[in-house]
């Protein structure tokens, strides 16, 4: 008996009104918020030194820093370890942008590594070949939550004297070898977003243990001023800086979501436990799978689909947009994330961030290639791939799970539907 998908006029999977909008917003919000709304201060202020305060408890990091977004925070991490004009930065070939464009903002050249398709990190076998005499710094990336080798990544970067900075801007609470992400490099990045596992409304965290580091990032911060942490503010710029403070309320509303963190983590935890449970063996999907020593936070849940199995390597990129336009007609909460890999972008192409072809004409730069055949396994990454979000997070319950693993296995074993959809 064939089941009509609910593209073609059948019954939605996932009941209208079952899922839940993410953050939930309760009177801890509102009284945290309330109360910085009707203080005086509404610039850098008291909530947002404690906020500093509060996230480097939690996470376990001697110093933080609050940005007003998590590219601030990779912006600063740059500078804390001296990158700079002509400097070569390695990072994976497919994340969010602004993974690599932190690297332009301080003059730096991109290099790129191909990813790892299992966990859709860096490949750390293909670090080293990467490196050269101007390399300074390996940014790795844990994309959706799932730690990079940091194992494997740390003694690389020890051997060649390169530091160490994590992007851990979708990583808040995931582990690798049990210790916290933006702990084990030398500095990290965390974002606030409205999409993150922590949503301020937009907002960041710079995240170190060197107090070096610190007053580095510190410095780049706030227009460049700060000499030392314990200095008054003379109103001098002593080095270049950016403005990149964030604000009370923002700071009183991520707050009161760090109070939740805790359990908001260990709901999205169950929830993909859950969803892998009831997809487990579903023809042409490649689940997301957690390898040894790490411990991903499942900030996006990220589904394949084996498209040779399916009789569609040749259209794969057209045919995986079908599937997501039927898993959405089902209800699923499923889309397809960066659909471009990193050096595919326009600005790394084109070779022209500030313009007149800097930074990689610079005199202190050194040619790079940008060959996209490079990088097959990102590119195969991009044209497979679905993920989603709000469905396995807080409030939602297992039970949103089991209805999301209906649709997707109705779509599945109904591909001859689906070859029929228009885009
Ligand atoms: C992996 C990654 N890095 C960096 C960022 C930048 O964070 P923000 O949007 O807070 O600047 C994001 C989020 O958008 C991200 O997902």
């Amino acid at each position: 008996m064939t089941t009509r998908l609910a593209i073609h006029g059948g019954e939605k999977s996932v009941p209208e009104g079952l899922m839940k909008n993410w953050p939930p917003v309760d009177d801890v919000d509102r009284k945290l918020v309330m109360a910085a709304l009707e203080q005086s201060c509404h610039t850098f202020g008291e909530n947002c030194t404690k906020f500093q305060e509060e996230w480097a408890a939690w996470n376990g990091n001697k110093h933080a820093i609050f940005t007003n977004s998590g590219t601030a925070a990779l912006h600063m991490c740059l500078v804390a370890c001296d990158c700079g004009c002509g400097d070569e930065v390695i990072v994976p070939a497919y994340s969010w942008s602004s993974s690599a464009t932190c690297i332009l903002h301080h003059n730096a050249v991109p290099v790129f590594v191909d990813i790892k398709f299992d966990s859709i990190n860096i490949d750390e076998d293909k670090i080293e070949a990467a490196i050269t005499k101007k390399t300074k710094a390996i940014i790795v990336v844990h994309l959706h939550g799932m730690p990079a080798n940091m194992g494997k990544v740390m003694a690389i970067a020890k051997k060649h004297g390169l530091k160490v900075i994590e992007d851990a801007c979708q990583a808040h609470g995931a582990r690798f070898d049990g210790k916290k992400v933006g702990t084990i490099g030398d500095c990290g990045a965390f974002s606030f977003n409205q999409n993150k596992c922590l949503c301020s409304g937009e907002g960041g965290m710079f995240v170190t243990n060197n107090p070096e580091m610190q007053q580095k990032a510190a410095q780049l911060w706030s227009f460049g001023e700060t000499r030392t942490p314990v200095q008054k503010r003379d109103y001098h710029a002593y080095a270049l800086g950016w403005m990149y403070r964030s604000t009370e309320l923002v700071a009183a509303f991520g707050r009161a979501q760090l109070t939740k963190l805790d359990h908001y983590q260990a709901t999205l935890k169950a929830n993909a436990k859950r969803l892998t449970e009831c997809l487990e063996g579903t023809q042409y999907l490649i689940l997301p799978r957690e390898y040894p020593k790490a411990e991903s936070n499942w900030y996006n849940y990220t589904n394949r689909f084996d498209f040779k199995a399916m009789g569609h390597e040749a259209d794969a990129r057209e045919f995986r947009d079908k599937l997501v336009k039927a898993m959405q007609a089902e209800g699923v909460a499923t889309n397809v994330w960066q659909n471009f890999i990193l050096p595919a972008m326009t600005v790394f192409q084109a070779k022209n961030g500030y313009g007149n072809g800097c930074p990689w004409n610079c005199q202190h730069a050194s040619p790079v290639s940008y060959d996209l055949g490079q990088y097959t396994e990102a590119q195969r990454h991009t044209d497979t791939h679905t993920g989603m979000t709000t469905p396995l997070r807080a409030p939602n319950s297992p039970v949103v799970a089991e209805y999301v693993a209906k649709g997707i296995r109705k779509v599945l074993a109904n591909i001859d539907q689906v070859e029929k959809i228009v885009l």
